[in-house]
């Protein structure tokens, strides 16, 4: 049995279900609210990080309906949510991933939906209505695209690497971004920054880009995607052998993995959170 996976506890593919309908619920909603007048309604980290009320009406969404459906459970979420619950089970909500491009009327915007067990994450939901994309995956299971099977890409040689990346809010975040990519850019095939860290994990998992790396992510951007794209045979992780974090966030094929992170490591940024 995989680890957070109990007997008599709550099976991966429950979790799944649960995520995908409240996925699917939540993103209508976003669709509608996209259909009228968006605005920036407040700020975060720097002026460039924006949040809307429809950022929050989703989250609140999700997280009723959590509530709802498993009152034990608990729940982190972008917009403010945090609550251990008592269950074992705790939900990690980007309720609108994306919302830059969500604000511009730009497709990449994503509902992401990750359940962990014990602090494994087991199963997990991107979802891009604008795109008519969904991602899934439970632990063990594999990952898919609109029910489709995925397998991440195999390729192993840095330069024919096509590779997607985000940029973070702050100025000094931005700075110290800069400065890595020009160390990747010229080693590399190419890179795209398509402005939603989940759709960026489901894009590695379905072989659309061959690898993703990112500095400060926070555990609402990677925790579904980052299973959807080990599901689909990409390996994730983060600095020197350590787990994804705040630090770094890279999923790639197994044989191109180090190299790639060899390149992302050379020199520690020196901004922090
Ligand atoms: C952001 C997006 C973006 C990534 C940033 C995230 P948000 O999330 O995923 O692609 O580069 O690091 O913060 O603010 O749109 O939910």
């Amino acid at each position: 049995m995989p680890d957070g996976v109990t007997p008599g506890g709550p099976r991966p593919l429950e979790l799944l279900a649960l995520a995908l309908a409240l996925a699917q619920e939540a993103g209508d909603l976003l669709l509608r609210g996209r259909a009228g007048t968006v605005a920036a309604e407040s700020t975060k980290s720097s002026p460039t990080d924006v949040v809307t009320a429809l950022d929050r009406a989703s989250e609140e969404l999700v997280g009723r309906r959590l509530r709802e459906a498993r009152p034990g459970d608990g729940l982190l979420g972008e917009e403010g949510a945090d609550d251990v619950g008592t269950s074992g089970v705790r939900w990690i909500v980007d309720p609108l991933d994306g919302t830059v491009n969500f604000l511009y009327s730009l497709p990449n915007w994503a509902v992401s939906i990750a359940a962990e067990i014990d602090g494994t994450v087991v199963a997990g939901v991107v979802h891009a209505p604008a795109m008519g994309v969904t991602y899934t995956a439970a632990l063990g299971e594999g990952s898919a695209r609109n029910g489709a099977a995925l397998a991440g890409s195999t390729v192993t040689d840095l330069s024919r690497a096509l590779v997607a990346t985000g940029f973070g809010y702050t100025v000094e975040r931005r700075a110290s971004q800069v400065t890595v990519l020009t160390r990747v850019l010229p080693r590399v095939r190419d890179i795209r920054r398509m402005g939603a860290a989940s759709l960026d994990l489901g894009a590695a998992a379905a072989g659309l880009v061959d690898a993703y790396y990112e500095r400060g992510l926070h555990p609402w951007d990677h925790a579904a995607g980052g299973l959807i794209a080990t599901e689909a045979g990409l390996r994730v992780g983060g600095l020197h052998g350590r787990p994804v974090s705040n630090d770094l966030t890279i999923a790639a094929p197994p044989g191109l993995f180090d190299a790639l992170h060899d390149l992302l490591a050379a020199d520690p940024p020196a901004d922090s959170d």
